[in-house]
């Protein structure tokens, strides 16, 4: 697994078809991009299909934004990995604060999500972060450690070693209001701590991550890459920012 790694989140944006002229006007602007860094696109589930065909003998991995735990059954509306497997998806997104707050999702069910994908064989990026009203109250190492622990909940050293956790801050998602790189640094330093077998694991930061200040994450230590939402719909933005976080790699 790459160790330097953006990954954009598309939430609910782009049809097939806008999927299809994403990745045209997206693969050539890669160019110059250093081999190691790795880079990940997560569309919707009906785009899926079009990105890995799109895709196909290009460098960009293929993500999805949630799935199921169970392998089949009367899930209505779920998606199992094996649905996944078969587009070509190696990454998938778990526990991101938006599924947590509109969806439901909870600790108990992140943790049952990474597990299934580890046994599975794919990559879990792990989202956790903090509300506004939590880090006012102070709370915000306290936060991140609890939905880490509940998060890796049994799973071994060996498969842990095997994810990436993603740094999302709540009140910097889609507000433009990034966290300062110093600060966001300290909490992924926090992260990394509280497991040991989190000390080589790639941390990603997320919540307005722009081609404008990419390279000021990239310069503390403890952070590994993006999961980047807004800034990785247009093509040339995202290519910019990749290529910004990546000039000193
Ligand atoms: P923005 O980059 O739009 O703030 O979104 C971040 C995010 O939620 C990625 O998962």
């Amino acid at each position: 697994m790459p160790r330097t790694l953006f990954a954009g989140n598309w939430k609910m944006h782009k049809t097939a078809a806008e999927t299809r002229a994403f990745v045209t006007a997206f693969l050539p602007q890669l160019a110059g991009i250093p081999a190691g860094a790795g880079i990940v696109i997560a569309p919707p589930f009906t785009a899926l299909a079009t990105a890995h065909e799109a895709l196909d003998g290009s460098r960009v991995a293929l993500g999805a934004q949630n799935v199921h735990w169970e392998t089949q059954g009367a899930y209505t509306g779920e998606i199992s990995i094996g649905m996944l497997q078969e587009h070509g998806v190696h990454y998938v997104i778990v526990g991101h604060s938006e599924r947590r707050e509109y969806f439901g999702e909870l600790d108990r069910t992140v943790n049952l999500k990474v597990q299934a994908l580890l046994r599975a064989g794919l990559t879990p990026i792990v989202a956790v972060g903090e509300t506004l009203e939590e880090r006012q109250a102070g709370r915000t190492d306290e936060r991140v450690i609890s939905q880490i622990r509940e998060a890796l909940n049994g799973i071994g050293d060996r498969d842990i070693q095997r994810l990436v956790v993603a740094y999302e801050p709540i009140w910097a998602i889609g507000t433009g209001q990034n966290c300062d790189p110093a600060e966001a640094g300290r909490v992924m330093g926090t992260i990394r701590g509280c497991i040991p077998a989190l000390e080589d694991v790639p941390i990603l930061y997320g919540g307005s991550m722009k081609p404008e200040n990419v390279a000021a994450y990239m310069a503390q230590h403890h952070i590994n890459g993006g999961l980047v939402g807004g800034a990785s719909l247009d093509a040339t933005s995202f290519a910019a920012l990749i290529k910004n976080g990546t000039m000193d790699a």
